[in-house]
């Protein structure tokens, strides 16, 4: 049987594509690379040095300058990986709601994404690895042997949010995360640059009535088709 090397997973915001790329990662012995964390460092460190996020001329020269580093996990807090953002701990604050709110007009910008994509493509062409991102089958990496797009409706998407974040033991309002989904949505998908669509290869996996289980299952028999 041979594996697909390289495998792309691609989809809207929370609709599953880490929990299911690390775990058919961790299920095939391969690398899991959400390149989200990335656009992510990228405006954290925005934030933290008090860049204007409509200034694209200094984020850009933020993104190209910036060296962001994935590690294995230095602290036993619950965290996949360590992300580094030039040497600092950047792992829980990219996941901070500022970060939510900014991520996608910093995603945006040609010069933003021209810096990381190229990063993200050597890193990919290095072959088994699980890819995981917005355009990973369409631009990043378009010759991958399996393209999945994971897709669920705005409100399973939310849900499964807000329910993460009560499981957590923090408070969250259904409607405000809902508003931000659909606005991250309408940002990432009608971007002039790399907007967010299915690969015309792609398999479209719709998990509004799947469960995580249910989704590696389906997606992990594809593997190994
Ligand atoms: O998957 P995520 O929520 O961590 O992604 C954060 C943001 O980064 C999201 O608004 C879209 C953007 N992104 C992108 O444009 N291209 C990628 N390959 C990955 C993420």
């Amino acid at each position: 049987m041979i594996l697909p090397n390289i495998i792309a997973i691609d989809g809207p915001a929370a609709s599953g594509k880490s929990t299911l790329g690390r775990r058919l990662a961790d299920a095939l012995g391969y690398l899991f690379f959400d390149t989200g964390v990335m656009y992510r460092a990228v405006t954290w460190a925005a934030l933290q040095r008090g860049l204007d996020i409509s200034d694209e001329a200094a984020i850009t020269a933020l993104a190209e300058a910036i060296v962001i580093d994935i590690r294995p996990p230095s602290q036993p807090d619950g965290r996949a990986c360590d992300v580094l953002a030039d040497g600092l701990d950047a792992t829980w604050g990219t996941r901070a709601p500022e970060v939510d709110a900014n991520v996608s007009p910093v995603s945006a910008y040609a010069g933003v994404r021209r810096a990381l994509s190229l990063q993200q493509r050597r890193i990919g062409l290095r072959g088994r690895v699980v890819m995981v991102g917005r355009d990973i089958g369409t631009v990043i990496l378009p010759e991958a042997d399996l393209k999945v797009y994971l897709d669920a409706s705005a409100e399973v998407r939310s849900r499964r949010r807000f329910d993460e974040v009560i499981a957590r033991g923090e408070k969250a309002d259904y409607e405000r995360i809902l508003a931000g989904v659909c606005n991250r949505d309408q940002i990432d998908s009608t971007r002039a640059v790399a907007p967010l669509r299915p690969a015309e290869d792609a398999v479209i996996v719709d998990s509004d009535k799947m469960d995580a289980d249910q989704v590696f299952q389906y997606v992990e028999a594809l593997c190994r088709k």
